[in-house]
């Protein structure tokens, strides 16, 4: 039976982008026989225009339905003045909980082939290859009380509440260690538990299932180290696991070492491993309808959609290939460009990936 896509291309180059990833998927269909359908839908600002809503309820029936979404971004200056409730994140942050997508799997991988974009020196990032299992549907960003709030004296307080259940740590503690288990069998765990009592939870329930896997080396580290290590010497680093902010913000910065935000993928996964795929960097606003925008973070993360939710390891590997093969070939978008290499548009990296692909079969 033919499986589902729900593709959600969302606001600002998220459209370019996605319109690249799905030429790979029509390849994927003509030369290696793959059977899956899509459906559009619209997210984010673009909803919120069409509807005066950033999640229309058809967007989320359909997500929930379909085996797997494929979004590009949302966001964008023009949505910025609306009220937070509306704002397009409330679509992605919707979807997460909704989807119960509570396993983020962000990868930060160095290309060979991009060593010079990195900002630091090649010899601490080549090879680099880490991947950050962050909690995606609790903590900081759920947790309620919630808000801003007017006290009795007039003076307002802003509140968010950190809040992790045992079973919410034990979860996602068991998709960091099974996929450190897949790699180099070493996890590191980050919290504060110095001074956050719902982190010293964190590191005690990690530790517990940690039990059940000894093939894997567990160790924690405080968040603020975790950020100077990832600067310092980030290869020291297999799988990290954390909190749905401090992974927010410990990815940006694993993205960066690889100096090129626009080559990573992620996924985003719930108990059965049902997911929703998108690239980790934004709408890019700035850039948007020029065609000038990377789309193979959003290609890459079609590839993670057949590896985790199709369990296709094989079209997941040569896709991974592909993106390879158009590298090699020397052609560049913008954001990776550099001396001796030639500038391509959105589309002219999509179609090389293409024709890599054909070039396989
Ligand atoms: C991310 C983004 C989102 C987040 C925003 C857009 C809500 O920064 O996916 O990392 O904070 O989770
Ligand atoms: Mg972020």
């Amino acid at each position: 039976m033919s499986k589902k896509i729900a593709v959600l291309p969302g606001d600002g180059i998220g459209p370019e982008i996605v319109r690249e990833a799905l030429k790979v998927l029509d390849c994927l269909r003509q030369e290696f026989g793959v059977a899956v359908e899509t459906e559009e839908a619209l997210v984010g600002g673009a909803a919120y225009d069409a509807t005066g809503t950033p999640l229309p309820p058809e967007t989320l029936e359909l997500a929930k339905a379909a085996d797997a979404v494929l979004l590009g971004a949302v966001g964008g200056p023009r949505w910025e003045p609306l009220d937070y409730s509306v704002r397009p994140e409330r679509a992605l942050l919707g979807l997460r909980s909704e989807l119960g997508l509570f396993a983020n799997l962000r990868p930060a991988v160095l290309y060979p082939q991009l060593a010079d974009a990195s900002t630091l020196k090649p010899e601490v990032v080549s090879g680099l290859d880490i991947l950050i299992v962050r909690e995606l549907t609790g903590g900081i960003y759920f947790g309620k009380p919630r808000g801003v709030r007017t006290l009795d004296d007039g003076e307002r307080v802003g509140i968010n509440t950190l809040i992790y259940s045992e079973s919410e740590i034990r979860r996602i503690a068991q998709v960091a260690f099974d996929t450190a288990m897949k790699r180099g069998k070493r996890l590191c765990s980050v919290d504060k538990a110095n001074v956050l009592e719902c982190t010293e939870l964190w590191r005690e329930v990690v530790t517990e299932v940690g039990r059940d896997y000894p093939a894997v080396e567990l160790s924690h580290m405080y968040v603020d180290n975790a950020a100077m290590q990832l600067v310092r010497a980030p290869k020291q680093f297999d799988v990290m696991v954390t909190t749905n902010m401090f992974g927010d913000i410990l990815s940006d910065c694993a993205a960066m070492l690889t100096g090129s935000i626009g080559m990573l993928p992620s996924a985003s996964l719930d108990e059965k491993g049902k997911g929703m795929y998108e690239p980790i960097h934004g709408s890019a606003p700035d850039i948007a309808g020029k065609g000038v925008a990377n789309p193979l973070a959003t290609i890459l993360s079609l590839g993670m959609l057949f590896r985790y939710t199709f369990s296709d390891e094989d079209i997941a590997a040569r896709i991974d290939k592909a993106v390879e093969a158009a590298l090699d070939s020397g052609v560049r978008t913008a954001d990776i460009w550099s001396e001796g290499t030639r500038k391509v548009s959105t589309a002219e990296m999509g179609d090389a990936v293409v024709a890599a692909l054909r070039a396989q079969a």
